[in-house]
């Protein structure tokens, strides 16, 4: 049964938004998120933080003013796991000086049977966990546990629901996530996501236009779509709308804004996809289509759905449709099994492609993934001299992309002070690239135009021009 189009305006959640607002009213009690992970576990923390501030809590700048924490974890990586582990750790030490304090951790990680229970045991100054998928749940969770209930370490159901209508609070005034699907269906080899985010489902495309002309309405300029896989958009759903189609429903809407997406996979991505980037006034020309590896091999050992050459072929269209995209790429270096030559053929898609930008990520085992359990792991040395090789040889390429921009005139949008060069603006041009252009005082979230004055391999300088 699917149970998709539920709305946080429900009874039960709404009785325990209103039980917190009168326990906590007049109080001044702070809150305070930590986020870890991409893109979706910052759209989720946003979410928390809308929760908070309709229970009646108020923005904390540091955890120690804080009366309730949440840390919202992500499982990609293990260091990603220690990290949260250890960051909660240090809380413990506030719940010993006010035992009033909440403390609470969300996300991916602990929606893992296992790392839930660890929790349990190893940090009993944890009141309450939650998963992705249960975020709606919060104010219920936080409300018993505040009225003295048990601790409680919650795991997302089989089929996890759509709720619509949960408050947002946005970092930014002028960039927002927008997701337009959760979960993953695609099970590759090394990735633990299609355990924590369960099923995938996509939202109503109704709702997705209705937030999208709210963001556009209220003046931001930035809009990001989010979804494990958007090139899966629609699929299994009755809405008659697919990925291409809800980018041009947003794309009708008026005003002056730049729409971007992430992820999409390689093996769904489609020449009307690319065709629609190309003939549309505000999707940005920018495409992020992770490959993970170049080689046949290990591709197919990560149940990805495409060759070097059928990538290549969809790297190549893309760039001809839109010569001025700024095509990134995820690499994963050190699969289980990967020899020297499979990692040489990643070397040649860098070469081939020549991606403006490359994530590199260190394979890292995931318990209860099918590749963690490959007997052919690659050794630590081995895994970071390739990952050596693969950045030198991208930062070459990304420099010598970034060379031909020298002297041209782009149309960025201010993004604020830079926090590594006093004295400049940090702006961000149509494909996403960081540019620094001297501080005129522009408001950040206008769009000016600046002229290339230097350029380096993750870097552009420039003038207002
Ligand atoms: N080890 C290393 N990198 C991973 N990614 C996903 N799972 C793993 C893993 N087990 C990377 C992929 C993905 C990105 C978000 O994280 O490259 O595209
Ligand atoms: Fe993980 Fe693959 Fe799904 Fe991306 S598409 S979230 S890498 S399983």
């Amino acid at each position: 049964m699917s149970r998709a189009g539920e709305l946080f305006e429900n009874g039960r959640i709404q009785d325990a938004v209103t039980a917190v607002r009168r326990l906590i009213a007049g109080s001044g009690k702070k809150y305070y998120v930590k986020t870890f992970g991409c893109q979706q576990n910052e759209a989720d923390s946003e979410r928390i933080a809308g929760m908070c501030e309709d229970m009646g809590y108020l923005p904390a700048d540091s955890p120690d003013e804080a009366s309730l924490i949440v840390v919202n974890t992500c499982a990609v990586r293990e260091h990603a796991e220690k990290k949260a582990i250890s960051v909660t750790g240090q809380y413990k030490h506030l719940k010993n000086a006010d035992p009033g304090l909440v403390i609470s951790m969300c996300g991916c990680m602990v929606s893992r049977a296992s790392r839930a229970e660890q929790i349990k045991k190893s940090l009993p100054y944890v009141d309450f966990t939650f998963g992705t998928s249960d975020i709606h749940l919060f104010p219920v969770l936080l409300s018993d546990r505040l009225a003295g209930g048990k601790r409680r370490f919650e795991l997302p159901p089989d089929n996890p629901p759509i709720v619509e209508g949960i408050p947002v609070r946005r970092e930014s005034g002028f960039r927002a996530w927008l997701s337009i699907m959760y979960g993953c269906d695609n099970f590759c080899s090394y990735c633990i996501v299609p355990y924590v985010r369960g099923r995938e489902r996509s939202r109503n495309p109704a709702d997705v236009l209705r937030e999208a002309e709210e963001l556009i309405g209220a003046g931001y300029r930035d809009v990001t779509l989010l979804g494990q896989n958007v090139n899966s958009y629609g699929r299994n759903c009755p809405f008659g709308c697919d990925f291409p189609g809800l980018m041009r429903r947003i794309d009708a809407i008026d005003g002056d804004y730049l729409i971007r997406f992430m992820t999409s996979h390689p093996k769904d991505a489609t020449r009307e996809l690319a065709d629609t980037i190309a003939g549309s006034r505000h999707i940005a020309h920018q495409y992020h289509l992770p490959a993970q590896s170049g080689s046949d091999s290990v591709l197919r050992s990560m149940n990805r759905g495409y060759t070097f050459d059928e990538y290549a072929e969809k790297a190549g269209y893309i760039r001809r449709v839109i010569p001025d995209v700024t095509l990134t790429s995820d690499i994963i270096v050190g699969f289980p099994g990967e020899t020297e030559e499979d990692f040489e053929d990643t070397l040649r898609l860098l070469r081939t492609v020549r991606y403006d930008m490359v994530y590199s990520f260190i394979y890292s085992p995931r318990r209860g993934t099918p590749a963690a359990e490959d007997p052919a792991q690659v050794p630590d040395e081995v895994k970071g001299e390739r990952m050596r090789r693969l950045l030198e040889l991208q930062t070459g390429i990304s420099s010598e992309i970034n060379e031909k921009y020298y002297g041209k005139v782009l149309r960025v949008l201010i993004h604020g002070k830079s926090k590594n060069d006093p004295g400049m603006l940090e702006t961000r041009t149509e494909g996403g690239k960081i540019l620094l252009i001297p501080d005129d005082g522009t408001e950040a979230g206008e769009f000016v135009n600046a002229r290339v004055t230097g350029t380096g391999a993750f870097l552009l300088y420039g003038e207002r021009g």
